[in-house]
Parts: C-alpha cells; structure tokens; sequence
C-alpha cells in the first residue's frame, strides 16, 4: 500500500472519530451521576463508547476510501480482479474484536462485582412495589411514598413486589432492578451528592404504570440521621407539601415550590390562577379540591385524563384540605 493512501485512509479515520466523539461528549447522554454505583456504570459506558468510536472510524475509513478509489467508471464493464481471502487479514480482524469485547466483559465484571459489595453496616430499605406506588420502609419500621436516603453511605435496597412485576430505576443512580412478587431482589447504592431524584417504574406493569413515580432524597448524615431519630418525619415545609410528596404529584406535574417536582404527563400546577380561570369552575380553591377528587369532570385542553380517580379515598380528609390550601397558595 502506498504511503498517500495510509494517509488518506487516517484522514478520513481521524475525521470520523472527531464528528463522533464530539457526538458522544457534547450531548448529556446520562444524567450526572449521584452514587458511587452510578460513577462506575459510567465509566464502563464510556469504555465501551471509546471503543466503539475507535471501530466505528476505522470501519468508514476503509469505506469511505474503497468507495472513492475503486468505484468502477461508468464505461468500465470488465469483471473485477480474482482476490480470495487474506489470511492475515482475517486474523487480524477476528483478534482485535475478541480483545475488546473480552476487556469490556473483564471491566463489567469488575464493576457488577463492586456494584454489589454492601459494606458491612448497610443501611437496610425496603422496597415494596404495588400497582401503581412505591413503598419505602425504614428500619425504625415508618413507611413513605418517597426515599430519604443518607450521602456518602452503603443503603441496600430489599425490593420486592405484591401484585405484578415492577422494576425500580433512577436515572441518576443508574441501577435498575426488577421488583417480582415473592421473591427478594437487591440493590446496592452509595450516594454521592444531595439532592432530589426521580424513580420510576420501567416494568409495563398496568394502566397506570407511566404514573408510577416516587422520588428520592439524598440529604447529608447527619441530617439523615436526626430524620429517621425523629420517627422519620416529612423535610420542613408547609404541611400540604408532604401531602403533595407523599401522594406522588411531583411524578406527574410540575410545581417549582415542591423539590422535585417536575412531572409533564399532567398540567403545570404553577400556572393554576389561569387554568382555572380557563375552566371556569368556580374559585381556585373548589377547583382544585374537585380536580383532585375528580379528575374526570374537568379535563386541562391538551391532556388526556390519566390521573388516578382514588385520591378523594386515599388522602384523609385533614390531608387534602392541607394538600388544597397548598396548591392554592403556591400557584402564581
Ligand atoms: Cu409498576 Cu410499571
């Protein structure tokens, strides 16, 4: 092969890994990671893009060029020459793959083995899925609609189900593990940095299962630990706000004065003043007593009524008074 075309063939190489790699940084591909867990699936992520990256180039390189240089002209009817097979070539070709996949088994395993290390005082959560909630139970054996979980800590997750095959996820913390009916699955996690995640049902389970969200709170030690001394009391805040967190809102609808709270699948409860203008239903307060209640009599133009009709029978009364002055109070 001449000098010229190993050039060609590394140009076009160079320029495919350039466009591709731009690609894969700067686009946010997955979110930032918030556990120790988290950080290394990344990194395995990343291993694996490296490498694809580097066979992706190479592979249009030699495209690229076979195209432009052995294209037969359009007055050229003449067979090609007799080539058959190239040994070294083949060998090349089968042990370079065989390397790389072999090294992105030895690193998986490597992390799915660290992944699963518990430490030895872990601290114990379990999960308990249903159609269509997530129930988080502590050691001091209190029960939530969300998790609280403790920085820089070993939490092991006991996750099971009651009904039908569920699976927890959260982006940020990367794992996912299946949560089946009679049987204990676990999952290991670390967290790394505060703040407000989403978790989310990734098993179709049901008509409501786009609607089986809960969130989790990573808030420092210390603070986690007055939480679950205090018999794991609701984060400080309007009383209508753990109303809100515990019966999963935030999951569906967007509210900026409650963390987390960024669903899209219903209406935007910052803009309520105006919907319910819109609606005309009689003032702010009945309207959105009778939304909850009955999410059926006055449907938001634009969506589709997929909200839960049990609110009026889960939330206690006292609660949805407080859940309502709330919402009435946070809308803008
Ligand atoms: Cu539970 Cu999908």
């Amino acid at each position: 092969m001449r000098r010229g075309s190993i050039f060609q063939l590394l140009g076009i190489a160079a320029i495919a890994a350039v466009i591709t790699s731009l690609v894969a940084v700067l686009v946010p591909w997955l979110p930032i990671p918030a556990s120790k867990e988290a950080g290394r699936i990344h990194f395995v992520y990343w291993f694996t893009t490296v490498i694809c990256i580097a066979v992706f180039a190479v592979v249009v390189a030699v495209m690229t060029y076979s195209v432009l240089k052995f294209r037969a002209r359009p007055d050229d009817d003449s067979d090609g020459p007799p080539i058959h097979g190239h040994t070294k070539l083949e060998i090349v070709w089968t042990a370079i793959p065989a390397v790389l996949v072999t090294a992105i088994s030895i690193v998986s395993a490597i992390v799915l083995a660290q992944n699963s290390r518990t430490g030895s005082h872990p601290l114990v959560v379990k999960v308990n899925a249903v159609q269509f909630a997530w129930k988080f139970t502590y050691p001091n054996g209190k029960s939530y609609g969300y998790m609280t979980l403790p920085k820089g800590r070993h939490v092991k997750l006991d996750i099971t189900a009651n009904d039908v095959i569920h699976s927890f996820w959260s982006p940020e913390l990367s794992q996912k593990q299946d949560a089946v009916p009679g049987q204990h699955t676990y999952l290991v996690i670390t967290p790394t940095r505060t703040g407000t995640f989403p978790v989310i049902c990734t098993e179709l389970c049901g008509l409501g299962h786009a609607l089986m969200r809960s969130h989790v709170t990573i808030i420092p030690a210390p603070k986690f630990d007055s939480w679950l001394k205090s018999g794991g009391q609701a984060p400080a805040g309007p009383p209508g706000l753990a109303v809100f967190e515990q019966s999963g809102c935030g999951g569906c609808h967007t509210l900026t004065a409650a963390p987390g709270a960024n669903g899209k699948v219903g209406p935007d409860l910052d803009n309520l003043k105006q919907a319910a203008a819109k609606a005309n239903r009689g003032p702010l307060a009945a309207f959105i007593k009778e939304s909850i209640v009955k999410p059926d009599a006055y449907i938001a133009p634009g969506y589709q009524n997929q909200m839960p009709t049990s609110f009026g029978t889960s939330i206690p009364p006292d609660k949805l008074t407080q859940l309502v002055q709330y919402l009435e109070q946070s809308a803008k």
